[in-house]
């Protein structure tokens, strides 16, 4: 009996605590987006990785609610950050309430930025040679920002963070021209990025620079970044040949072609008993190692999506050979460099199925 009634009690106890916990529930859970959809770039707790640190006070003191939900949105085209445009604004709202969440002062309602000096009025022409002589170092000569994705294999976490691109269109349509001069201003402690004004520059002199940022936005740089458009997810070839024989084809051409072949196996292998795996469904796995190297020293992520697999299938009483463009890539991984080596990879495959069919 005193065990039914303690059941009951908790019972109902649990169904209260449920009644009074909804509400906070049904609210969009800004933590878990950002873990979600941000955090394997800019860190669990935003301190930073293949994205710039978020949780810095520098730059939450320096900027709007706007810019961050801009960001969200726009993504920098071509420059790795992407766009989120699957997100509502809820969510948006909520994930840019987590990153404040980080800032010293949560309860302050962030709509303007703290240097909300009137709009920076500055000399674009003498911003440019102020520009040459103190920006471009770090963020290249026409603001295209660093190279890479600023992590490769060896480096170590706290080793320079990579500059972004000030001539990018996400970038200068989030960021306010206060922004940047506050950015300049104060600088970001614990970045390559300082205070210009401690460098010695006058604030005139950082309106300029501002000014010349700003004209990016007129000139064509700003509209340079991007992916490369591709008719179709997969590449598909019919073979004429039976499913052996294709593989065999598609053997020699991978070896000729400077691949190196790492194994052919049933699809279902390992899903299924062993002996039992479907014969007509091949996969093939190679890797050009060139290839692979060049690719991984601009993007780490390439990883990813190697070895290369090419599937050569029975389907509806033909023989497909397939394999994903490496095209589509270059929009998954939104990085412009990255480009160039997907155009190529993409024409060694197509010329592979082709030889292999032929
Ligand atoms: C030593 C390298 C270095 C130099 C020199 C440098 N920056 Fe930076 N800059 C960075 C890095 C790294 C960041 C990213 C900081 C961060 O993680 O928040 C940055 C951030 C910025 C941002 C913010 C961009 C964004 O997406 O939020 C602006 C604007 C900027 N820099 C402008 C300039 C200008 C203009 C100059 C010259 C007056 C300059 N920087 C000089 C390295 C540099
Ligand atoms: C695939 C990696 C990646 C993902 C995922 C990603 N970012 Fe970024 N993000 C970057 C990189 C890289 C930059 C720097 C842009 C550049 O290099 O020009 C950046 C820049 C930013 C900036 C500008 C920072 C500054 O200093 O001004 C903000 C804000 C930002 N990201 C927020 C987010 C949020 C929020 C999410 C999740 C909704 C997210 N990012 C997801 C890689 C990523």
């Amino acid at each position: 009996m005193l065990r039914g009634h303690n059941l009951m009690y908790r019972i109902l106890l649990l169904v209260v605590i449920a009644g009074l916990v909804q509400p906070v529930q049904a609210a969009v859970d800004g933590a878990r987006l950002y873990t979600q959809n941000c955090a394997a770039c800019h860190g669990a707790k935003g301190a930073g990785g293949v994205g710039v640190p978020l949780s810095l006070h520098d730059f939450l003191d320096s900027i709007s609610d706007e810019y961050l939900r801009k960001t969200i949105r726009l993504g920098r085209p071509g420059r790795v950050m992407p766009a989120f445009r699957m997100l509502s604004d809820d969510d948006v709202n909520a994930i840019v309430q987590h990153i404040r969440s980080w800032g010293h002062k949560p309860e302050r309602v962030h709509t303007a930025p703290v240097f909300s000096a009137q709009s920076v009025k500055g000399d674009a022409l003498r911003g440019k040679a102020l520009f040459a002589k103190n920006c471009a170092s770090c963020h290249g000569a026409n603001g295209e920002g660093g190279a890479g994705t600023g992590v490769t294999m060896s480096r170590p976490r706290n080793l320079p963070i990579l500059a972004p691109a000030l001539n990018n269109p996400g970038f200068l349509a989030a960021a306010s021209d206060e922004m940047i001069k506050a950015t300049l201003m104060k600088g970001r402690d614990n970045t390559p990025m300082a205070s210009f004004l401690k460098q010695g520059l006058s604030e005139q002199d950082i309106n300029d620079v501002v000014a010349y940022v700003r004209a990016y936005e007129r000139s064509s740089g700003a509209k340079t970044a991007e992916v490369l458009t591709s008719e179709s997810a997969v590449i598909v070839r019919e073979s004429p040949y039976s499913v052996e024989e294709t593989v065999a084809n598609l053997k020699s051409t991978i070896l000729g072609n400077n691949f190196r072949l790492i194994r052919i196996q049933p699809l279902d292998q390992g899903f299924v008993d062993k002996g039992k795996e479907n014969k007509s469904r091949i996969m093939v796995y190679s890797c050009n190692f060139n290839f692979l190297n060049e690719a991984l020293k601009v993007d780490p992520r390439v990883g990813l999506f190697l070895p290369c697999r090419v599937t050569v299938m029975e389907h509806k009483g033909k023989v497909l050979v397939m394999t994903v463009n490496p095209k589509r890539l270059s929009a998954i991984f939104n990085n412009s460099e990255l480009n160039r080596l997907c155009e190529e990879m993409s024409k060694i495959y197509v010329e592979m199925l082709e030889e292999a069919v032929l």
